[in-house]
């Protein structure tokens, strides 16, 4: 990157690579400590993918209390208390954008305070702010996993600047 570009902006997405389950969740403890508040992440990628892997990592990152961290499936939404206000949404049961933007879900996402997880997001992309980051998982061989990561607002790309130590 030459003086003067914008970071990721003409940028192929970010690719990743993690090797287990802890690296996942190093990764979300990474990027948990970077976060200031406002952030909606948007998780991608099929079961097992490690989507849930990483908030925990989040919200380790986050500073909040130790505790399970699980996959919101039945319930759509648990919120972890820490530096901000994690709040952890899986969009599985969702019909789609409709059923989410029906439900209070979408109320103060994206505001300051708070940052949001969405496993599933792909589900309900249409009522999720443009300016999200979305990590779309891969399963590769073994433990390894692939994420994809790209940004809809500066703020989101000079974050995954950071992550990726650039
Ligand atoms: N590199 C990796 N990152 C995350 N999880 C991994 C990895 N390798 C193996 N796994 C396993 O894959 C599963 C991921 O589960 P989970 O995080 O609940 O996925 P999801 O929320 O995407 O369904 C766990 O059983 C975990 O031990
Ligand atoms: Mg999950």
């Amino acid at each position: 990157m030459g003086p003067g570009d914008v970071p990721g902006s003409s940028k192929a997405p970010l690719e990743l690579l993690t090797r287990s389950p802890a690296e996942t969740e190093a990764l979300g403890e990474r990027l948990g400590r970077l976060l200031a508040g406002g952030e909606v992440i948007a998780l991608t990628g099929p079961l097992g993918a490690g989507k849930t892997a990483f908030v925990r990592g989040l919200a380790r990152g986050l500073g909040c209390p130790p505790g399970e961290v699980a996959s919101p499936t039945y319930v759509l939404e648990r919120v972890y208390p820490g530096r901000l206000l994690l709040r952890h949404l899986d969009a599985y049961r969702l019909s789609g954008a409709e059923e989410f933007e029906a439900s209070d879900l979408g109320a103060g996402l994206g505001g300051p305070g708070s940052a949001a997880a969405v496993e599933w997001a792909d589900r309900v992309a249409g009522a999720l702010p443009a300016g999200r980051l979305v990590m779309d998982f891969a399963v590769l061989d073994g433990t390894a996993r692939s994420i994809r990561l790209s940004a809809g607002s500066e703020p989101g790309r000079r974050l995954l600047e950071a992550l990726a130590g650039r």
